[in-house]
């Protein structure tokens, strides 16, 4: 379905509402029901979830987003000057903040030409589509409103060269099974003079990384109490979201952060549109993300076994984050 179609701005969505609604219903029985109660994390980003999730980017303790700028701000002209990129296919666009370093220097080297954001959140992409538009007078548009771990087959052929990027150590949220179809997907975009650029969180100390997870203005906690919100207005359930303490916490043995939910006391919920009642018990917890942390060694295995090679690899100072570059092999 088309929903956004000017010259230079189209927006496709890749939903059809009822389907929207079953999977939506399907996934969450699944996972309400299992014997650690889980959620889709897709599921944080309404309209208020993407706007939180705009102020954690913003936090002290959330040195992800500011760190992956800086490296972006340091490669962005020497890769736009090495690989003249027609097109940007940016997968989890959000309000795609930092894509404009990278959007800048391709519109300096004179070949950029066209943006695909794509994004669950629809208001995502609209807005953000619109803020290229007025940026670049000259580019071109085409969203799609789409899940990132089902339509990217979606994606319209490529018009010239194409950088695939995808910002945010939003990678990290995918989990084993997830992360090896995701990469697979994502392979055919590229031709051969194709690259894809990711941005990824690495393995540090256990404090700087459980302190970006549960900040001081407590706004990751209500990110994550806000998809109990979502439930309640796309489900017709009646979960009370205060009763809900926001719990995050590095595993080390999987070199991830979980996030929890976990209620005080116990809570007796109905999802109206499951026709299903549930009890959270008193020491139970909802599992709602996993955010892997990764090594170059990790990272490179990966992609070698999706058939990509990694050609670059830029991390800051510290060695926080990374932002790689990988091409067909
Ligand atoms: N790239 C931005 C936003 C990261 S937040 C940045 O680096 O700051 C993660 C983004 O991915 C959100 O905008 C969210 O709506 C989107 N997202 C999460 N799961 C998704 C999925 N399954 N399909 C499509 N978009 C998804
Ligand atoms: C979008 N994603 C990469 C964020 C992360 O860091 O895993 C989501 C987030 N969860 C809590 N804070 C931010």
């Amino acid at each position: 379905m088309q929903v956004a179609s000017e010259d230079r701005l189209k927006i496709e969505v890749c939903f059809d509402p009822a389907d929207q609604a079953g999977t939506m219903a399907d996934e969450v029985r699944r996972g309400l029901t299992a014997t650690q109660k889980w959620l889709p994390c897709k599921y944080f980003y309404d309209e208020t979830g993407s706007a939180l999730f705009e102020q954690i980017t913003e936090l002290p303790e959330y040195y992800l987003t500011r760190t992956e700028l800086a490296i972006l701000q340091n490669i962005a002209t020497p890769l736009a000057l090495a690989h003249p990129f027609e097109e940007v296919v940016e997968i989890g666009a959000g309000s795609a903040k930092k894509t404009t370093t990278l959007l800048d220097a391709l519109a300096a080297a004179g070949s950029l030409r066209r943006y695909l954001p794509i994004d669950v959140d629809g208001t995502m992409v609209l807005s953000c589509g619109q803020a290229m538009l007025a940026r670049y007078p000259q580019l071109e548009v085409s969203g799609l409103v789409a899940d990132f771990q089902k339509h990217l087959s979606r994606v319209a052929p490529a018009r010239g060269r194409r950088l695939v990027i995808f910002l945010g150590s939003t990678f990290g949220n995918l989990n084993e099974e997830e992360r090896q179809r995701f990469l697979a997907e994502v392979r055919p975009l590229l031709g051969p003079t194709d690259r894809f650029l990711m941005g990824i969180d690495l393995v540090k100390d256990v404090a700087t990384l459980e302190a970006a997870y549960d900040d001081a203005a407590g706004v990751t906690a209500a990110f994550n109490r806000n998809i109990l919100t979502v439930l309640n207005s796309a489900l017709k359930a009646d979960f009370d979201p205060a009763a809900y303490r926001h719990r995050a916490f590095f595993n080390r043995a999987l070199d991830r952060i979980e996030m929890h939910l976990a209620p005080a006391t116990a809570q007796h919920v109905v999802l109206q549109a499951l026709d299903l009642a549930i009890t959270v018990q008193a020491n139970e917890t909802i599992f709602t993300e996993i955010s892997c942390k990764y090594t170059r060694a990790t990272l490179e295995h990966l992609l070698a076994e999706t058939d990509f090679s990694l050609t670059e690899w830029h991390t800051d100072p510290e060695g926080k984050f990374a932002v790689l570059l990988a091409g067909p092999r």
